[in-house]
């Protein structure tokens, strides 16, 4: 990220992190362009943005499961919306399914890939490529820390996360040499719908209440608290930066030291 004018595609931007990451890019001079599947929360969330300036926002509703066609879509109305090519990828339009390996149906499995793994990669298949031919462009992947330390309850959402710091991986490879860089943000239990969400499903598998499973994964934080949507996008905006010029390849934890492993 340069001092201006880059221009930014943020998938999920409508909500949560994206959301956030839209704020912060904002305030900064930068364009966003949000995508998500509702209008509504898109149009709400691109007027608080414009009046929040200086930098410009537009939203492009679409359901992100529809790849290759989407991502095509979505980086083309982003270069003639922004006048340019886009200089930062966010890929944030994801989920976790509460499940076991077994319990998830087939079609659990194909719409959690479709989503996060086809969805992450035909972005980054779609924009990389104009990036490299600009020499300009940084792509920062919401993945989680469930791709390091597989989980049995998130088993679908481990998988995918495992399988998007590979590609991501052989990604930065081939943009390193246009100064092009790929870098994974990996949350531990955020304070977003999404987590709202997560209680939902392990309340349904252990026939608790909801709100009591929120009320323990807020208790349980290892650092007292969980963080929000706004701390970890103040990290991707960080790896956005010239700053962090020469971070790509890997990915960084924000989980409060949850993850046990080594980095
Ligand atoms: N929050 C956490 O604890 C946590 C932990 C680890 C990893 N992550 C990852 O971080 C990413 C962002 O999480 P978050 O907590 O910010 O989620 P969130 O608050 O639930 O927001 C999700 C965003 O993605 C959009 N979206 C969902 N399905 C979509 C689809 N089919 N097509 C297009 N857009 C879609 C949503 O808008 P619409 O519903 O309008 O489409 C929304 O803008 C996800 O990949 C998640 O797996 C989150």
């Amino acid at each position: 990220m340069e001092q201006t004018n880059d221009r930014a595609i943020i998938t999920g931007g409508s909500r949560g992190i994206g959301r956030a990451v839209a704020e912060q890019l904002v305030t900064r001079g930068h364009d966003v362009l949000l995508v998500a599947r509702n209008a509504e929360t898109l149009a709400q969330s691109t007027v608080a943005l414009n009046a929040l300036g200086p930098g410009k926002a537009w939203w492009f509703a679409t359901d992100l499961t529809d790849q290759p066609t989407a991502a095509g879509e979505v980086v083309a109305y982003a270069e003639r919306v922004m006048e340019g090519v886009p200089t930062l990828l966010l890929n944030g339009a994801g989920g976790a399914s509460i499940t076991g390996a077994l319990d998830a149906s087939w079609t659990l499995w194909q719409q959690d890939f479709s989503l996060k793994f086809w969805g992450y990669l035909a972005m980054m298949r779609a924009v990389l490529p104009k990036m490299m031919e600009n020499r300009r462009g940084v792509i920062v992947n919401l993945v989680g820390v469930a791709g390091k330390d597989p989980n049995p309850t998130l088993a679908v959402a481990s998988a995918v996360n495992g399988a998007l710091r590979a590609v991501s991986k052989v990604l930065a490879d081939e943009a390193k040499s246009a100064h092009v860089r790929v870098v994974n943000v990996n949350p531990g239990a955020t304070d977003t719908d999404l987590l709202v969400e997560m209680a939902r499903g392990i309340a349904a598998r252990t026939h608790k209440d909801p709100a009591q499973v929120l009320a323990e994964m807020r208790q349980g934080a290892p650092l007292g608290s969980l963080p929000t949507a706004w701390d970890v996008a103040s990290l991707i905006v960080f790896l956005m930066s010239d700053a962090a010029g020469f971070i790509t390849g890997t990915s960084i934890d924000i989980d409060g030291g949850a993850h046990r492993g080594l980095a």
